[in-house]
């Protein structure tokens, strides 16, 4: 279990739905930091139903919940903390495909042996987890041309180029009416993951740069990969 004093429960106590209770899955798939700026789920595959789908980092499990209930997949989501996959399975635990796990991601990864179609994160351990170890372990349970998708927060958000490579840097983790907490990121540019993909098996099919509308500049880094 996680510790209290973790920035990620900080997080998860201020990270809600929007009432109590069991919900309708969400109507889209977001992948960014504003509604309706990503490109859906059809960059996951077009037929999704009984899709093996694993989330790494779902918080309370809103496009788990989405790719479940409205598409037939057969989802996992994982996250570190359990006050999210209480809140998750508070919300959408009933809808059926689905299944919510406390877990690291990259222990999951390491210590289940079933294979997945897909595996997405959207801000979630992908970017927070060394990328040599956690793209090693997903592309052992992808299967062949399966897909890896995930968001990161841009490496050059607010103008300012953060890209280190194999080094994480201290990133702030914005908390309402706080300073923030500290959190350690590994920030590649495209060049980077492309990289870092390549090493462990995995090559880039798409690459999408989000704002919070078409004209703003980009705070998003969106990757689709496949396992080779
Ligand atoms: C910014 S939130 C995004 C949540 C969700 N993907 C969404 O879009 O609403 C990041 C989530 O990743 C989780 N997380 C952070 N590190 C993780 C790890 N190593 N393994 C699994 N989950 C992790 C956090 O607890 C948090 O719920």
């Amino acid at each position: 279990m996680i510790e209290k004093s973790s920035p990620w429960y900080s997080y998860a106590l201020q990270d809600r739905p929007s009432r109590s209770g069991s919900l309708p899955p969400p109507e889209r798939f977001e992948w960014g930091t504003a509604p309706g700026m990503g490109p859906g789920t059809p960059v996951l595959g077009q037929e999704l139903r009984r899709r093996r789908i694993l989330e790494l980092g779902c918080g309370y499990g809103r496009n788990a919940a989405h790719l479940a209930g409205l598409h037939g997949a057969e989802v996992t989501a994982v996250d570190l903390v359990d006050l999210q996959i209480k809140q998750a399975n508070e919300s959408y635990g009933k809808l059926a495909g689905l299944t919510f796990v406390t877990f690291d991601g990259l222990d999951f990864l390491n210590l289940g042996r079933s294979e997945f179609d897909v595996v997405y994160s959207v801000f979630g351990a992908v970017g927070l987890v060394s990328p040599s170890l956690l793209l090693a372990a997903v592309a052992r349970r992808l299967r062949r041309q399966g897909i890896l998708a995930f968001s990161v927060p841009h490496p050059s958000r607010g103008g300012i180029p953060r890209a280190r490579g194999a080094q994480p840097r201290p990133d702030l983790l914005p908390l309402p009416g706080g300073p923030g907490r500290p959190v350690a990121r590994w920030e590649l540019d495209e060049q980077g993951w492309r990289s870092a993909l390549g090493t462990a098996g995995l090559r880039i099919v798409r690459t999408f740069e989000l704002g919070t509308s078409p004209r703003a500049q980009p705070n998003t880094l969106m990757i689709v990969a496949r396992r080779n």
